[in-house]
């Protein structure tokens, strides 16, 4: 193995001869004017086009910049993982050869992770982040996209994105099973890591040659997601898996609550002697608050800040996320038995199912935030 560097530069590339040259020299100039010790590791997937020869002549001068070229299993991820395992550095960086990523930032990546991040990302969906000239059809599936990966990773704003930074260990030996396009979520679903950074960047839509982006692609995405939630089901360990426990406990919380609820409606009402109605208020009550107290030592205790007006400030938020769940099933059941003709026992069922979600979501990312 030559020499190592600070900073592998891995640009992945499928026919981008009017870009890659421009490409390399950016990145290079960015090497230089920063005083990064850094390489350029071009990762191709046997181009039809000139991208290969140009290349070649570029790292026959240049010390600094390689080239792969691989003949086998075809595909944006794997090629990656292969730059992640061929470079000569410990912090290792992901950009698009089409200028869709601005060189200049990947500074700030390399600083992050320096500065302790594991992973750094470049969002277009956090303050700052922005993408340029897409067309409708495709902000619309990249959103798509970008919502179902958060439900796996509700920290990150951009799992999906292609702009990104990893310290070495996080990759190294990760059981990464790379398909399709979204390496990202690959990394973050099976690799080690503790803490992340976003670094907001706009995206601009390339100005020269065509995106590679196909409908299977899109398949290929689903059974990604699906790999890594598999994946954290069965190891129980990382930050997928982390999710589901606390909507597990949130929900084990909720049936234990129906209990309390149910066990002191009969007791005032039977044993106190209170009218019906009145037991039911103080029973729903009580019932919020156990279930606060659940939630507050038990699911999200991560998250949890014991000065006085910060307890507060969280039972409040549960208070009224807890009423305003409420109310969303009371609306559900509403609307499907009486417009929409559904059976009422049903129509409770789905209220029910829509009141958690919404009352997890609204608590896990309000009420507990940071949890
Ligand atoms: N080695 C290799 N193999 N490289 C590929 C392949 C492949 O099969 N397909 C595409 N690339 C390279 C391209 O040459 C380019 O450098 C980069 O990967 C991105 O490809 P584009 O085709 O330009 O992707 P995009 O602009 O549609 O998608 C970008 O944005 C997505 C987020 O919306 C990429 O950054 C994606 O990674 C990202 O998820
Ligand atoms: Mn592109």
């Amino acid at each position: 193995m030559a020499e190592s560097c600070d900073l592998a530069v891995i640009v992945p590339t499928f026919n981008e001869e009017e870009n890659i040259a421009a490409m390399i020299g950016a990145v290079d100039a960015v090497f230089r004017e920063n005083g990064i010790r850094g390489e350029v590791l071009v990762v191709d997937d046997d181009s039809k086009d000139r991208t290969i020869p140009i290349v070649r002549e570029i790292a026959a001068r240049q010390e600094n910049v390689r080239l792969i070229v691989r003949k086998e299993d075809h595909g944006l991820s794997q090629s990656v993982v292969e730059g992640f395992r061929s470079a000569r550095s410990d912090i290792l960086l992901v950009i698009d050869a089409d200028f869709s990523h601005p060189p200049k930032l990947i500074p700030r990546f390399y600083e992050a992770i320096r500065g302790g991040a594991d992973i750094a990302i470049g969002s277009r969906y956090m303050e700052g982040g922005d993408i340029e000239k897409w067309p409708l059809a495709r902000r619309i599936v990249s959103l798509g996209a970008t919502a179902f990966g958060r439900l796996l990773f509700p920290e990150v704003t951009d799992p999906v994105s292609g702009f990104f930074a990893v310290r070495r260990e996080v990759v190294d030996g990760a059981p990464l099973a790379p398909r399709g396009y979204k390496i990202l979520m690959e990394v973050l679903g099976r690799g080690r890591w503790d803490s992340f950074t976003e670094i907001p960047f706009v995206f601009r839509d390339r100005e020269e040659g065509e995106s590679k982006l196909r409908a299977g692609t899109v398949i290929d995405y689903l059974r990604q997601c699906a790999g890594i939630v598999r994946f954290s089901i069965t190891h129980r360990a990382g930050p997928v898996s982390d999710e589901w426990t606390k909507v597990l406990r949130f929900g084990l919380v909720g049936l234990s609550g129906i209990l309390v609820n149910m066990g002191l409606l009969y007791a005032l009402t039977e044993i106190a002697g209170l009218y019906y109605l009145v037991s039911a208020v103080i029973a729903i009550e009580l019932s919020i608050v156990s279930n606060f107290v659940f939630n507050d030592v038990w699911t999200f205790r991560s998250a949890r800040d014991l000065r006085f007006e910060r307890n507060l400030r969280r039972f409040w938020s549960f208070q009224t996320v807890s009423m305003a769940g409420l109310a969303v099933n009371m609306g559900v059941l509403y609307l499907l038995v009486d417009v929409a003709g559904v059976y009422y026992l049903a129509a409770n069922l789905a209220g029910i199912f829509i009141a958690f979600a919404w009352n997890y979501t609204a608590n896990r990312h309000y009420t507990w935030r940071g949890a």
